[in-house]
């Protein structure tokens, strides 16, 4: 028997895809390389912006195209699309066999075994983590670590706490336990994953509790592990524990998403995000002290509602202040449900977000390049993933800053070498390796 999966969305789809192909491979099924040699057409779906949802919709008609052909073939979708049309989705997509919210990954095993398949959903939010389930991941010396599933903010604009429910954080011990198994198989960095990371632990029992600044302490002592990402934090979770545990611990990479989504107090206050600009400039400022070479990434929205000329001007300021290495960009999209798409109008006209989007992409990408331009003639620790996209003759890796490297070097996937950085785009470095490997105690065998 065999799947094929299709993942959209973001690292916690990545991670809870990894999770489904480990589940269904440990039933027995093998993956198949396209859809049409599928059993099992599978769907890791997001639903965060109305792009998303036509992206995966164009893929389903596909699915149903399949079917068709062959009705004898599974259809299932999973994550925070299918959550939010619970509903609607066996009544609107009649060949759809199994649907499931991103907090019954663990159950997908079960609902793909039984006998007869008659459109089955499995919505709750009190599974098992998925990060418990067994993995089957993509690169072997780098891994995501589920810390928390859920969401207590409330975002305005956000669709993501009504598809993924409340904040769960997993307990320490269990965390520590995995990353520990992971060191054990060769992973030298992990990511840490939550959609607010920084909030973690608040919900344990009293005797379980823990911080987020003891859990990336906890996480950075364990041996063999060398670089501990983590995203996305919410700024006003971005306490100074977190900020000493960043600067303290050296396996804590020199990297931070740090989402602000507007520069304007007045937008950020409709949005709920519960910071002023000030509060971020300064949060920022207290990151760059503490962290020298910090490389800051951040999420920013276009064209939210009220969002007047002055207030998208403030976000280009803030570009220019925070001097982000990079920044997602997105136009704001009205999402069924939330506080903003049933109280607020969509009101900037589309032009008008395009405009605006078309001049924040230019000031971040000048302002990644000025920043980019600083490792130029630096040596940099960089792990090796492959061969270049570009050109096979050369190699790809990723500094602890998390921007690529394209390089000419002979070191193996997994190995942590030094580079000599000779040019810089706004996205992308070039190298050459130089000398010795970077840290000669994790050189995989
Ligand atoms: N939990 C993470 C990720 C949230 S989704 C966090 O809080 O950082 C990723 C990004 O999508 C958000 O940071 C936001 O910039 C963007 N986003 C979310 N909802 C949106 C909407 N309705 N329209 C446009 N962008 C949105
Ligand atoms: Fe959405 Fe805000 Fe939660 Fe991020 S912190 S997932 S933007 S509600
Ligand atoms: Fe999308 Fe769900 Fe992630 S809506 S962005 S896949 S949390």
């Amino acid at each position: 028997m065999r799947y094929h999966l299709t993942t959209f969305g973001c690292q916690m789809n990545d991670h809870d895809s990894e999770r489904m192909k480990g589940l269904l491979e440990s039933h027995g099924w093998s993956e198949a390389g396209v859809r049409d040699d599928a059993d099992l057409i599978l769907f890791n779906t997001c639903t965060i912006r109305g792009s998303a949802d036509e992206r995966f919709l164009g893929n389903l008609g596909d699915a149903k195209r399949v079917k068709r052909e062959r009705p004898e073939a599974i259809v299932a979708v999973g994550g925070c699309w299918a959550q939010s049309q619970k509903e609607a989705v066996f009544r609107d997509f009649p060949f759809v066999d199994i649907a499931f919210g991103p907090g019954e990954v663990s159950r997908l095993g079960e609902l793909v075994a039984r006998e007869r398949i008659e459109a089955v959903g499995a919505f709750s939010f009190d599974g098992a983590f998925s990060g418990t389930l067994p993995a089957k991941r993509e690169r072997p010396h780098q891994a995501w670590v589920q810390i928390s599933v859920g969401c207590n903010c409330v975002c305005a604009y956000c669709i993501v706490p009504s598809v993924r429910g409340r904040e769960r954080s997993r307990p320490l011990d269990e965390v520590v336990g995995e990353v520990t198994a992971l060191a054990a198989t060769g992973v030298l960095e992990v990511t840490l994953l939550g959609q607010n990371v920084n909030s973690y632990g608040r919900d344990l029992p009293r005797d379980e509790r823990a911080t987020f600044a003891e859990l990336l302490r906890a996480v950075a002592a364990v041996r063999g592990i060398a670089r501990v990402r983590y995203t996305s934090p919410h700024p006003k979770d971005m306490k100074a524990d977190v900020v000493a545990a960043m600067a303290e611990c050296p396996e804590v990479v020199e990297h931070l998403h740090l989402p602000a989504q507007s520069g304007s107090t007045r937008v950020l206050k409709a949005m709920r995000r519960t910071y002023s600009r000030e509060r971020y400039l300064d949060l920022v400022t207290r990151l760059r002290d503490a962290i020298p070479d910090l490389s800051l990434t951040t999420d920013l929205i276009v064209g939210f509602p009220g969002e007047t000329e002055e207030e998208f001007a403030d976000t280009l300021s803030l570009v220019e202040e925070c001097r982000y290495d990079g920044a997602y960009t997105f136009l704001y999209s009205p999402r069924p449900g939330t506080e903003a798409a049933e109280r607020l109008p969509d009101d900037v006209p589309p032009d008008v977000k395009r405009e605006r989007i078309a001049r924040l992409v230019e000031v971040v990408q000048r302002t990644a390049a000025e920043r980019a331009a600083r490792f130029v003639g630096t040596d940099r620790e960089v792990l090796v993933e492959g061969p270049s996209r570009t050109d096979a003759t050369r190699l790809r890796g990723r500094l602890r800053q998390n921007i690529t490297v394209n390089f000419t070097g002979d070191a193996a996937p997994g190995a942590l070498v030094t580079v000599r950085i000779d040019g810089a785009t706004s996205t992308t470095l070039s190298g050459v390796q130089a000398g010795a490997p970077a840290r000669a105690d994790l050189v995989p065998a």
